[in-house]
């Protein structure tokens, strides 16, 4: 009996809630996944527990509070991977991928077998008795006033506005000739044509393998939304490559730095992650937000970071954290660019999940080759981010302000002891700059934001091109990939698009 009693208390301490508290209808879920038209690699939605006196439910309640299923109303089954994400703090990302899935599709959200919310949500076009809801692979573009409306893209960015300010007319009749005299053979680069939402593409150089980074997305969104004809080229390398300041051509690169005038499209690494995700990537800005440690209080209070030996600084950071073990843990687990000394650097240690970082309250993020690409997940996790300051950046860093997002470190690091100190000192404004970060991050950096980040690039690159988009004999067709998906929306949609477009 005694036993029994203990077995009881026992599940009564790990499960974190009764579950009653959560209130079907007060309950609210929202997000792209609801919405038709808002197609994506993998559609997702948010999920807030709401008591049944109205109140936000703040504390864990278990990985299986919720189940989200899909299914289609005539078809029945719909071949998906479905995944809800617990925030552990009555917040819930659920999200799928789709597998060949064109057509009409209802999303289920459900608390002990009960509907929560205003689910079912049945996703149908309204005006046109047609659906839009396709999973990644179909090929199935919509206008791009219906797509971005959808997904309420921002018309425009302010990294954009900056980059292509010197560009007011691209003229299509040499600006190819002169990206490739000024450009290759010495970098790899590849020139890219969309005609009629098909891509073509050429690459000189002599490393191209990244090519692949650009196929990807290109192809993903000529799946979804009608492009606009126009040509581009894309640096396949690491670092930009514009010095001119008086005269610069347009290419596009992953990384900008304060010194050069490339445009700059998300990292081929968040845009990779938002394409695989559900995939062949687990990394992503939704994964980290489920595996953020423990709780702020429970962290370890040192400044973290593993790496690469890409840069000196990583390795003056790893000299430091030889001699201040009690303030920061940092380490080198590959030695590449540099020889390797357990004396200076201390012993190089084997990669980590991404996700144990999280195990420390402060993150170091330190320059790699060219900007630190997983900046991104540091800010979205539960963690206070200090940041090199660097003449590199991504698309987005403009909108970040030291002391409000992030905690500044001089460019040699001199500063990162008396920094973690003062994190340590000052709890409360720390967390503050963390929250500040997250929310940013969670707000600005999901999967949506990046696919309009590049077509509002695309556009308003194609807007301010002159002469005729070319297909070069020179090029070869990228081609889509073979899927059974077939794209379903009827003749009168489609003669109401083109009066739209008109
Ligand atoms: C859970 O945490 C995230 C940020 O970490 C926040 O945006 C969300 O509102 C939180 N949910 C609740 C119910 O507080
Ligand atoms: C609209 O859709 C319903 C159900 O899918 C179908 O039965 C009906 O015939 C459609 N109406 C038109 C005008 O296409
Ligand atoms: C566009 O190209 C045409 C033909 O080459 C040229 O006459 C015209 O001036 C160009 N427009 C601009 C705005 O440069």
């Amino acid at each position: 009996m005694q036993y029994l009693f203990y077995i009881a208390f026992l599940l009564y301490l790990l499960y974190p809630v009764q579950s009653s508290e959560i209130s079907h209808t007060n309950t609210q879920v929202w997000g792209p996944a609801l919405t038709n038209n808002a197609n994506l690699p993998v559609r997702y939605l948010f999920i807030h527990a709401y008591d049944k006196k109205n109140k936000a439910i703040k504390k864990d309640l278990g990985d299986n509070a919720f189940k989200l299923t899909v299914h289609d109303q005539d078809a029945g089954r719909v071949r998906a991977w479905v995944q809800v994400l617990n925030l552990h703090n009555g917040s819930y990302i659920g999200r799928f991928r789709m597998y060949d899935h064109g057509g009409q599709l209802v999303v289920n959200v459900k608390h002990e077998g009960k509907h929560v919310a205003s689910s079912p949500y049945s996703l149908k076009e309204p005006c046109y008795n047609t659906t839009e809801v396709y999973g990644d692979e179909c090929n199935c573009p919509l206008p791009m006033k219906q797509w971005t409306k959808a997904l309420q893209c921002p018309p425009t960015y302010r990294q954009i506005e900056e980059d292509l300010k010197p560009h007011k007319v691209i003229e299509l009749s040499t600006f190819a000739k002169r990206i490739v005299e000024r450009f290759t053979p010495h970098h790899s680069v590849c020139h890219y044509a969309v005609v009629n939402n098909q891509v073509y593409r050429q690459c000189h150089g002599s490393i191209t393998d990244f090519k692949m980074f650009m196929d990807a997305p290109l192809l993903s969104l000529t799946r979804k939304v009608k492009l606009p004809d126009f040509e581009f080229f894309i640096n396949l390398g690491d670092w930009p490559l514009e010095k001119s300041h008086d005269d610069p051509l347009p290419i596009i690169s992953w990384c900008g730095s304060d010194g050069t005038h490339d445009i700059i499209l998300p990292t081929y690494d968040i845009t990779n992650s938002v394409l695989e995700m559900l995939g062949r990537v687990s990394l992503d800005m939704f994964s980290v937000q489920a595996n953020t440690g423990p709780r702020w209080g429970k962290k370890i209070a040192k400044g973290f970071f593993r790496g690469r030996d890409s840069r000196q600084e990583r390795l003056d950071l790893a000299s430091m954290s030889v001699k201040n073990p009690d303030l920061i843990d940092a380490a080198i687990t590959n030695y590449f660019f540099f020889k390797k000394d357990e004396t200076k650097y201390g012993k190089s240690v084997k990669p980590i999940s991404f996700f144990d970082f999280f195990k420390h309250k402060y993150q170091l993020n330190i320059d790699g080759t060219v900007a630190a690409y997983r900046f991104p997940y540091l800010l979205v996790g539960d963690a206070l981010v200090f940041k090199q300051e660097s003449e590199y950046y991504e698309h987005f860093y403009k909108d970040l302000e030291p002391w409000k997002h992030y905690v500044p470190l001089k460019h040699d690091l001199s500063d990162v002891m008396e920094q973690v100190k003062w994190a340590r000192k000052n709890e409360k404004k720390a967390r503050e700059i963390q929250r500040a970060a997250t929310e940013y991050a969670r707000t600005n950096l999901k999967p949506a934001d990046i696919f309009c980040y590049h077509t509002a690039l695309f556009r308003e690159f194609a807007a301010r091109q002159n002469g005729t988009v070319k297909i070069l004999n020179t090029m070869e067709k990228v081609e889509q990939p073979e899927t059974s998906c077939k794209c379903k929306r009827s003749k009168k949609t489609k003669k109401n698009e083109r009066k739209e477009e008109l």
